[in-house]
């Protein structure tokens, strides 16, 4: 249960939950960018429990069990940067605001750094190296 919670839960549901609030933002159609942003409220709230979930066992269990929840999770993270790092249709990153490749990997990375490894998020990072989202021309820069 303290695997598939911190690999469902704190990695895979925290990352959609991620997406869909970038999702959220920057679809092209209002309808979709409407429908999507109580889908990432939702997605939120399952990663919220999660965590909140992983650190009340994180409390219980021996420490190789912790150790295993570790490699576990680390093992879903290297995963999920690769397959964040896979082309999508164009015409989802342009209708439905999917973050291109590119977005999506340092996103992960970003993740992985700022949660999945205790490391603390240096902010403007993600926008500073990988590129933005453009308000103005609503499309990754
Ligand atoms: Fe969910």
């Amino acid at each position: 249960m303290a695997i598939e919670n911190a690999v469902e839960g704190c990695v895979n549901e925290t990352f959609a939950a991620a997406m869909a609030m970038a999702q959220s933002l920057t679809a092209k159609d209002a309808s979709v960018r409407a429908a999507i942003g109580p889908i990432a409220r939702d997605e939120m709230r399952h990663a919220q429990l999660a965590w909140s979930v992983a650190a009340w066992l994180d409390t219980r269990l021996k420490e190789s069990e912790r150790a295993s929840v570790r490699r576990a999770q680390n093992a879903a993270v290297k995963a999920l940067v690769v397959n964040a790092s896979r082309a999508v249709e164009h015409e989802l990153v342009e209708e439905l605001g999917l973050p291109p490749p590119s977005v999506a990997r340092a996103l992960a990375l970003e993740l992985a750094s700022a949660l999945w490894s205790g490391g603390i998020k240096s902010p403007g990072r993600l926008s500073a190296t990988n590129g933005t989202w453009d308000r103005d021309d609503r499309k990754w820069a």
